[in-house]
């Protein structure tokens, strides 16, 4: 089919490029002129592992275009996905700005019967709304059917999660819709769940609040773990084994971040406030995340009293692994408690630091390696689980620390083993070790 996507954040570019892949002929919008250049270059203006690959390819074999211009992406359009950002409002709801400008021009621009499929995430209604918003500016004997069909990448493996993912939502509520929109998926070969509407916008709301409930309820459990003695990875593998609770994101950390459960969260909670049923869980589940970002600072203090002109290492800047995006980080957080109690900070990030350096304090250093990082400083603490920062050695930490003292957000070291290694090392919700190793 041919289908136009607008948008090429990170959910509209992987969703071109799939769908290019799969073997439809899609053509992507942007407003922005020189990303376009860029794009159709085959040159990905996000890191996500695979990709370029993938829009090298399909650009190669004339499946895939980039423009600027509504014109040509509607000329031969019979499907147009929206897939823009629904950033958060200050009052905690989604903006639905960029949806409303997209929904307008793509009335203006259609040439003939068309679906519209919404990929952003937005507030249970939207669709209706977008539908009213198209069909405003229609010319006559154009029709419009409007599709919901959920996102559930997650960055840093998106391409692969396209491919392999557990579901794909379909929400429409005419069988013409929601059938084509089903043949255009076939080729993924992913289970395909088909709603109302509503619902579909709700699912993918239900499914990010629930996940970030877990990792809330994790970080609770690691919490009163570390006071009472337990470990909590054994907890949570003991706990993984009933398959009503599964295994899967139950790692304790510093919080969840990123572009989705931060913001999805707060505007689910608002979409319930409006709607007269407050959410308390969710906001409870906020509340435990804003308090799990500062936990390692609040272990450091306690270590060390004071952190007045330490130098502190911050290995992993980025959100998560494998991805550049600082969206809500628990480095931005941490990085500006670091600097309030008076420390210094040296960051290291394999891939963001260009990007930290857009959000991070202005008074944080960064290093070319942990190793750098780690020599500079006086102590460190791990934020981002990438490879290479796993990868460093603890006896390579007892030797570039000044003082080998290790905060770690994301368990990567065996307790016991650190303390062998000469390390004090402090965990996520698993005793302290060493603490008899370092005088102060
Ligand atoms: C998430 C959802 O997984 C995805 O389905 C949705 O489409 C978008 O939001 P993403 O934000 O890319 O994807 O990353 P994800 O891997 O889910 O991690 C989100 C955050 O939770 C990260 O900060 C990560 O470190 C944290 N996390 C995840 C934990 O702290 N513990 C876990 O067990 C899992």
């Amino acid at each position: 089919m041919n289908i136009a996507v607008v948008g090429t954040g990170y959910v509209g570019l992987v969703t071109g490029v799939a769908l290019s892949e799969i073997g439809h002929h899609v053509t992507c919008i942007d407003i922005d002129i020189e990303k376009v250049k860029r794009m159709k270059q085959g040159k990905s203006p996000i890191y996500e592992p695979g990709l370029e690959d993938l829009m090298k390819a399909n650009i190669e074999r004339g499946r895939l275009d980039f423009t600027k211009c509504y014109e040509e992406a509607f000329a031969e359009a019979e499907v147009a996905y929206i897939a823009v950002g629904t950033p958060e409002k200050a009052d905690g709801t989604a903006d639905l700005r960029f949806i409303e400008v997209v929904a307008e021009s793509i009335g203006r621009h259609v040439q003939r019967d068309t679906i519209v499929v919404t990929k952003s995430t937005v507030p249970v209604g939207t669709n209706d709304y977008v539908r009213q918003l198209v069909e405003k500016n229609l010319f006559e004997n154009v029709n419009i059917d409007v599709v919901s069909n959920p996102e559930f990448l997650r960055e840093g493996s998106a391409v692969h999660d396209t491919f392999h993912g557990d579901r794909i939502v379909i929400g429409a509520n005419s069988q013409h819709a929601a059938d084509t929109i089903e043949q255009i998926n076939v080729p993924f070969g992913l289970p395909i769940y088909k709603t109302d509407i509503q619902s579909a916008e709700m699912i993918k709301y239900a499914s990010n609040a629930f996940l970030a409930t877990k990792i809330s309820f994790v970080n609770e459990i690691s919490n009163l773990c570390d006071k009472l003695g337990a470990n909590i990875e054994d907890v949570t593998a003991g706990m993984g084994m009933d398959a009503r609770i599964g295994n899967k994101f139950l790692n304790a950390g510093i919080g969840y971040g990123g572009s989705c459960f931060p913001k999805d969260t707060s505007a689910l909670v608002q979409l319930a406030e409006q709607a007269g049923q407050p959410f308390e869980l969710l906001r409870a589940v906020m509340n435990v995340n804003e308090k799990q970002k500062r936990l390692l600072v609040e272990k450091a203090k306690e270590r060390f009293g004071s952190l007045q002109g330490k130098t502190v290492a911050l290995l992993g800047l980025a959100f998560k692994p494998n991805t550049d995006d600082m969206r809500e980080a628990a480095s931005i957080t941490i990085a500006q408690e670091l600097i309030l109690e008076g420390a210094n900070v040296i960051g290291y990030d394999p891939i963001a630091t260009e990007n930290a350096k857009k959000v991070l304090p202005g008074a944080v250093a960064y290093a070319d390696s942990p190793e750098e990082a780690c020599k500079t400083a006086d102590f460190a603490m791990i934020l981002t689980e990438w490879d290479d920062i796993q990868a460093v050695s603890l006896e390579e930490y007892k030797a570039w620390l000044k003082e080998p003292v290790l905060f770690d957000g994301r368990n990567c070291y065996n307790p016991a083993e650190a303390a062998e290694k000469g390390i004090q090392y402090h965990s996520i919700g698993r005793q302290t070790t060493g603490t008899d190793l370092v005088l102060q």
